[in-house]
């Protein structure tokens, strides 16, 4: 058996990982489409269902909120508030309206709208947040299925709430990781999400991971390799060099924010803490050191899940490599994530190469950079998220 070697030389606690062969005999997801473990193809070679989403009146959503009630919000991200609603003859079906609310121009509000539902209106995954439709009477509205128990983030980070177990985060993980590998490489468009973190998955009441928040997203042509944007949106602490710095993204954008994602599951730390300092900066020194046990979230037994562990703090460190082109696609990731063998030579990183991979973070950025004002990657909260 092969095993993982890094370039720290502590971190070999990470290569005794093997296969992991209960995810291979557990029927996945991923069997309603027909898997291909190819780094160079999708995991999907059907195209799916078609979406089916319809345009709500004002009355109806109105209703169903209880008239936008108090009771009824749910979370504020940057850009929109959302409200809980309850519709049908019976109520029986329980939704999220998002109404936008960043102070723009109308001409503003109506592109970003727009750009939203032109990503969600065509995407149809069990791990991406269902789109149910949309509302134009007055304001601008979307409306999608509701997660009962909100975000991962506010899961995550509530005190009053019990611990998220190990099962739980490690399903979180791969659930993620299948919801992007379909944005990816899935759907009839490349789509790069831009802000993936954690209030931007939410939960069902199964802890079933859905991704969320379209708003920044972009489409990728297939012809092109990467494409650049301005301005540099996103959340800081997640954000990826090369975007960072040149406001060029590709898919590993987004696998360098699902390693940052990874980060926070295992740590149980936010990407930016209340001083600022990045989870990154304070995660790299454990992970060149192998110190696994300093790194996870003390209300994890890490004697209990020793190899699980092993394999998503080995994930995220290879999610996190500055340089792009040394990151894991996100078929890669998957792979990894359900048990395939971890390979030394295919994640081994030349020498030279490997010194000047210096973890990505974010320490000398924001010495002088107090308040994240409008020229700066926005932060977006989600302090109401149920
Ligand atoms: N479908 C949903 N079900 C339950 N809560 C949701 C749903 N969509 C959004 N939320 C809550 O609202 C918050 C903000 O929504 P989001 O779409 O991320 O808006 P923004 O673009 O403003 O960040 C989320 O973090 C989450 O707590
Ligand atoms: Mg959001």
């Amino acid at each position: 058996m092969k095993y993982i070697h890094l370039r720290s030389r502590s971190l070999k606690r990470l290569l005794s990982i093997g296969p992991k062969n209960k995810f291979a005999e557990e029927p996945s997801k991923a069997d309603q489409i027909n898997i291909k473990s190819s780094e160079e193809t999708s995991l999907y070679t059907e195209r799916p269902q078609k979406p089916t989403w319809r345009c709500y009146s004002y009355e109806e959503i109105h209703q169903a909120t209880n008239g936008f009630h108090r009771d009824n919000l749910v979370g504020r991200g940057g850009y929109s508030e959302v409200y809980r609603g309850v519709i049908g003859e019976n109520k029986e079906q329980t939704i999220a309206v998002k109404r936008l609310t960043r102070t723009l121009t109308e001409e503003q509000k109506e592109k970003d709208f727009l750009m939203e539902l032109g990503t969600v209106g065509h995407v149809s995954h069990p791990n991406v947040c269902a789109f149910l439709g949309c509302c134009i009477d007055r304001e601008l509205y979307l409306v999608f299925e509701f997660s009962s128990r909100g975000s991962v983030s506010s899961n995550l980070h509530d005190e009053k709430s019990p611990p998220m177990e190990w099962k739980v985060r490690y399903n979180i993980a791969i659930g993620t990781a299948r919801g992007l590998e379909y944005l990816h490489k899935g759907c009839q468009r490349r789509i790069i999400h831009r802000d993936i973190k954690s209030s931007n998955v939410l939960l069902t009441a199964n802890y079933e991971p859905k991704i969320s928040d379209f708003g920044l997203a972009k489409w990728l042509p297939t012809e092109w390799s990467h494409r650049a944007v301005a301005p540099i949106e996103g959340t800081f602490g997640c954000l990826a060099p090369e975007y960072f710095t040149h406001g060029v993204v590709d898919e590993k954008t987004d696998v360098f924010a699902f390693g940052v994602f990874l980060l926070e599951i295992i740590t149980g730390r936010k990407p930016v803490d209340g001083t600022h300092k990045s989870l990154l900066s304070w995660a790299k020194h454990f992970l060149k050191d192998g110190n696994i046990e300093e790194l996870i979230d003390p209300r994890i037994n890490y004697n209990e899940d020793q190899e699980e562990i092993q394999r998503l703090v080995f994930v995220a460190s290879l999610c996190i490599r500055a340089s792009a082109a040394w990151r894991p696609s996100m078929t890669e990731v998957l792979e990894l994530l359900e048990g395939l063998e971890i390979q030394q030579d295919r994640w081994k990183m030349p020498e030279e190469e490997a010194e000047e991979d210096e973890f990505w973070d974010f320490d000398d950025l924001d010495d002088d950079d107090d308040d994240y004002g409008p020229e700066t990657p926005s932060s977006h909260s989600s302090a109401l998220s149920a």
